[in-house]
C-alpha cells in the first residue's frame, strides 16, 4: 500500500524521467538481457545491442507507460488504463510473470546508477512497491 507521500514521490520522480526515457528504458532492458539472458527469447526480432535504436525506442515506451501509471495509482483507473498492456503481454506476447520481477530489479539498478545520490531510499522503496503493483496488473491475465 502506497502512502500519499509515496504517491507524490513517484509522480515527481517519473515525470522527471520522461525527457530521458529512451536512456533509462533502453538501459534497463539492456541490463535485463545481460543479467537474465533467457529474457532475450521474447525479443529475437530486435537488435539488442547496447544503445540500439530498437532498445531506445521500446525503452521509451516502457518508461512512458510507467510514468503515466503514476497518475492513477490506487484508483480503478490504474487497472483499466493498463488493460491493453496487460492483455498484450499475456495473450499476444505470452510473457511469463517471472520476467516482470527481473525487469523491475533491472529498472531499480538503472535508476540508482542514473540518479546516484538523488535516488533517495524513500524513492527506492516507493518505486519497488509501485513496480510490483504494476507488474501484478501486467501479469494478471497470464494463464
Ligand atoms: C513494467 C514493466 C513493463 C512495461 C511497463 C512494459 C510496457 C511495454 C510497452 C508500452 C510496450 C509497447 C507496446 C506497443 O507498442 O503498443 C511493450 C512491448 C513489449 N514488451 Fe513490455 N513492458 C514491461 C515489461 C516487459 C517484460 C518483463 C518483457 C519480457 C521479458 C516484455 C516484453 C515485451 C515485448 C516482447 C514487447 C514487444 C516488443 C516489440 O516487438 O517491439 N515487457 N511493453
Amino acid at each position: 500500500m502506497l502512502s500519499v507521500y509515496e504517491k507524490q514521490l513517484l509522480m515527481d520522480l517519473w515525470h522527471k524521467l520522461i525527457p530521458v526515457a529512451e536512456d533509462i528504458g533502453g538501459e534497463a532492458l539492456y541490463r535485463m538481457f545481460t543479467t537474465f539472458p533467457k529474457t532475450k527469447t521474447y525479443f529475437s526480432h530486435l537488435d539488442l545491442s547496447h544503445g540500439s535504436e530498437h532498445l531506445r525506442s521500446l525503452g521509451k515506451k516502457v518508461v512512458e507507460a510507467i510514468a503515466e501509471g503514476t497518475m492513477h495509482i490506487s484508483t480503478p483507473l490504474f487497472t483499466t488504463s493498463l488493460g491493453y498492456l496487460s492483455r498484450y503481454h499475456a495473450y499476444q506476447l505470452r510473457i511469463h510473470p517471472t520476467n516482470f520481477k527481473l525487469f523491475n530489479h533491472c529498472m531499480l539498478v538503472t535508476l540508482a546508477c542514473h540518479l546516484g545520490d538523488e535516488f533517495s531510499a524513500d524513492e527506492h522503496a516507493a518505486t519497488d512497491k509501485y513496480l510490483s503493483a504494476y507488474a501484478a496488473v501486467l501479469a494478471e491475465k497470464f494463464r
